[in-house]
């Protein structure tokens, strides 16, 4: 009798259905993990948004696979479907303890919700045929929700009592209370600096991470000055984990600002009124007088006002002794080192004519470009170096970057006064 090649396909199909030869072992749940990826956050999570993946190693010989996603301790809610190997998000050739990849659906309705998942590896050609084995061990992760939104009529503006009430909507939080965070406006918000998996309860000082009672939506608070001029705040998604403590995974508002209503007042004025501005605003006001407070100082050498005029001097007077050297590498206006005029005294003015100073410039784009570039301004915030080798105390906030982001804040403002 002759046997076509495929009654012998036939037959071996039918014996491999039969043996279906016991898997070396079962799956590893990869991804999401409930101990994370050290350092990801919301590795933990899955997401009906994200494709609601689920990642495990392969298990040589296996043909299908048994997703079981469960009720916390209980019983598969979808259905335990049997899915074929050529189901899987497609990648390279499965090997045995190669991650192979499943998008699971079912999982809209547990939003906001832990749930369990685990997978069987099972044998055979068909369905029908397929016998599964060794359960793998089971996974609790939490299904995330669809973002918060924060009402437009929230204030953008600090008051002056300081007291300030955030605002977001509800959200089906099963077992997650919401956690308020709170930010000096230039904290880098990148989610993992702040959601540190050693404590995503604790932001840097001044910073807040508040965790509020369940279905929360609106939180008041009286700002520390140190959160001042500016903060930015959103609201997120944390949950204490029986094996790894608390844990934020998601941020269920974008990041939000809100600033003090006269940022001049608060963050700029201190420094126009510091010593390091004033002495040098001061100098030609007092005739370059030795020993006038603010001023200059009793022991600066004898100059005069054609001293401090650049272009009768060679573009040298003040800068034979306060070379280009003594000046801040940052910035890229040098003008050289020389006193204003007079008529830019910066002694005995009230904010208000300070803040029309910092507006001479002009336009934004102006006066942003002096006040983020001058190197003499910047000498004063960040560098403080004179002719005699020693470097002054700095005027506040005695950085560079810290008061170009003031100035940032107060010309996105639009230069109030
Ligand atoms: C080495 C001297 C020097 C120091 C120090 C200095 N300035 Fe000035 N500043 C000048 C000069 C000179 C001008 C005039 C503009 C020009 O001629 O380019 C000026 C102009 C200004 C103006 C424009 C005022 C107007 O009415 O147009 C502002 C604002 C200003 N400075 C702020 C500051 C602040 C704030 C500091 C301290 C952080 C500071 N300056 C430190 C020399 C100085
Ligand atoms: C002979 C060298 C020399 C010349 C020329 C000179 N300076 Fe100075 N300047 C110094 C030294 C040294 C210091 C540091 C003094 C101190 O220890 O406070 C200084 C400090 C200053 C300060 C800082 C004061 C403060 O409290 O922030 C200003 C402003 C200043 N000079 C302005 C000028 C101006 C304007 C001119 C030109 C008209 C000028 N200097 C020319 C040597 C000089």
């Amino acid at each position: 009798m002759r046997v076509s090649s495929a009654g012998v396909f036939c037959i071996l199909l039918v014996l491999v259905a039969w043996i279906s030869p016991a898997l070396a072992t079962a799956p590893t749940p990869v991804r999401p993990l409930t101990n994370g990826i050290p350092g990801v956050p919301g590795s933990d999570a899955i997401s009906p948004g994200d494709g609601a993946m689920v990642s495990f190693t392969h298990v040589a010989g296996a043909t299908f696979y048994r997703i079981c996603l469960a009720d916390p301790g209980g019983a598969c809610f979808n259905g335990n479907p049997l899915v074929s190997v050529n189901q899987r998000v497609q990648g390279p050739p499965l090997t045995q303890g190669l991650t192979i990849s499943f998008i699971v659906t079912g999982l809209e309705a547990r939003i906001g919700q832990s749930i369990d998942w685990r997978v069987r590896a099972c044998t055979g050609q068909t369905a029908t045929t397929a016998q599964c084995q060794e359960l793998s061990e089971n996974q609790t992760v939490i299904v995330l929700l669809p973002p918060a939104v924060i009402p437009e009529n929230v204030s953008q503006i600090i008051p002056v009592n300081q007291s300030v009430t955030f605002q977001w909507t509800n959200h089906p939080l099963a077992n997650a209370p919401p956690q308020l965070i709170v930010l000096p406006d230039w904290t880098n918000t990148r989610l993992q600096p702040i959601f540190t998996s050693a404590n995503p309860t604790t932001v840097v000082a001044p910073g807040l991470s508040i965790a509020l009672q369940p279905n929360t939506t609106s939180h008041t608070i009286t700002l520390s000055d140190a959160l001042k001029p500016a903060i930015k705040w959103a609201v997120a998604n944390c949950r204490n984990y029986p094996n790894k403590g608390r844990r934020c995974s998601q941020l269920l508002t974008p990041w939000k600002k809100m600033r003090v209503a006269n940022i001049f007042m608060f963050q700029l004025a201190f420094t126009f009124n510091e010593r390091r501005c004033q002495s040098c605003h001061a100098a030609a006001a007092t005739n370059f007088q030795i020993g006038a407070i603010p001023g200059l100082p009793a022991n600066h050498a004898a100059v005069n006002a054609t001293m401090n005029n650049q272009s009768t001097q060679n573009n040298q007077g003040c800068r034979s002794c306060h070379t280009d050297a003594l000046l801040p590498t940052l910035g890229n206006i040098n003008p050289g080192w020389h006193a204003p005029p007079a008529s830019m005294d910066f002694r005995g003015k009230s904010i208000g004519q300070l803040c029309q100073m910092a507006r001479a410039p002009g336009s934004p784009s102006a006066v942003f470009r002096h006040l983020m570039n001058d190197k003499l301004i910047l000498w004063a915030v960040g560098d403080g170096r004179v002719p005699n080798g020693t470097t002054l105390s700095l005027a506040s906030p005695s950085s560079i970057e810290e008061w170009r982001h003031a100035v940032v804040l107060w010309i996105e403002a639009g230069m109030p006064c």
